[in-house]
């Protein structure tokens, strides 16, 4: 099978598009015909050497499919079934096979394409963790999200919006309208205001950019409110000398959540937004516009053309 695979860290050179056998699945896994496979900015990280993963790997987490094969424990999973999911190390989705634990794939939703499925695993549960699981965001409580036109921020503001929270999103101008678009009540120009001078009190924030967005967080937040962070470490500390909550969120693969997300997906309550498609072979053009820092909502990678019926559920 063809497949994205690195053999050593470092730019866009070392991606490779090359043949390897397909993988056979163990006992808790599906073997998953990959059609489509979304791209995060955690590839190029881990491309970069950002994480020590053993190399050669082939890139990628994020995969819609069809089922080919089972092992023994298929988790209720039947070939020629469409699926989603969060693939984890070291199976690689920018390949045309992949291995999925079964306790991390789900039913892809029915009324979208698998491109558009592709788009929701990682970006998906992050969003979807960090405002439920970890800041417990309610309805009638606002929320702050810094990077609200991006892959994690596009899903945050209308998770946020379906759960009846009242939602500020940051981003430049020319993403304002896009995120009215999506739910944002009020929508922040971050090149031309600065945010904590137009926020306070907010219940909680959702930071997806670190550095000085994060640090000047703090001061948005109600007292004993929740800054959620994707990307900065939260010094110890710091949270209680600002009379609040932090956490730095490592969001899990997850199906019982994918599952979730495709139910309000197929109620027609949130949408993935694909703004770019590469075939599987052109991932380096994908990595390196990831690696501008200024996708709207999220790029995905065609593997296979999209099947005529979607699967036998
Ligand atoms: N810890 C975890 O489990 C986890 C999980 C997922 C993602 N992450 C990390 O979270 C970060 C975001 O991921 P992503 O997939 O959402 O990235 P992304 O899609 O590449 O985000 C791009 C967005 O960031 C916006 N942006 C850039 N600078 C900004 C600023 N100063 N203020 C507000 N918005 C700004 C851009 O909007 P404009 O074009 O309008 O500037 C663009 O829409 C990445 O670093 C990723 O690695 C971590």
């Amino acid at each position: 099978m063809k497949a994205i695979r690195i053999h050593e860290f470092g730019g866009p050179d070392v991606l490779k598009y090359e043949d390897i056998p397909e993988p056979q699945p163990g006992p808790n896994e599906i073997q998953v015909r990959v059609i489509a496979a979304g791209v995060n900015p955690v590839d190029w990280k881990i491309r970069r050497g950002g994480m020590k993963l053993p190399l050669p790997m082939t890139l990628g987490f994020d995969v819609a499919g069809i089922v080919n094969a089972v092992g023994s424990d298929d988790g209720g999973f039947h070939p020629g079934g469409s699926v989603y999911a969060k693939v984890a190390p070291p199976h690689g989705g920018y390949a045309e096979y992949t291995l999925v634990d079964v306790s991390h794939a789900a039913l892809k939703p029915k009324s979208i394409g698998f491109v558009e499925a592709a788009a929701i695993p990682t970006a998906g549960l992050t969003a979807w963790q960090s405002l439920f699981d970890v800041a417990g965001l309610e309805k009638g409580q606002s929320v702050l999200i810094h990077g609200a036109a991006g892959g994690v921020g596009s899903f945050a503001v209308q998770f946020a919006r379906w759960k009846g929270a009242h939602v500020i999103g940051t981003a430049s101008a020319g993403n304002a309208e896009f995120l009215r678009s999506i739910g944002a009540d009020e929508v922040i120009d971050y090149k031309t205001q600065q945010f904590e001078d137009v926020v306070h009190d907010v219940d909680v924030v959702l930071d997806t950019i670190g550095e000085d967005t994060f640090e000047r967080s703090w001061g948005t937040l109600k007292p004993g409110g929740f800054l959620v962070t994707t990307v900065a470490n939260v010094p110890e500390g710091a949270a209680k000398s600002h009379g609040v909550r932090a956490k730095h969120i490592m969001s899990q693969s997850s199906g019982k959540d994918l599952a979730r997300i495709a139910a309000i997906v197929d109620e027609r309550r949130i949408k993935p937004i694909v703004t770019t498609v590469f075939p599987l072979a052109e991932a380096r053009r994908a990595q390196e516009m990831s690696e501008n820092g200024h996708t709207r909502g999220k790029i995905v990678l065609r593997v296979a053309e999209e099947p005529k019926q979607s699967g036998s559920y």
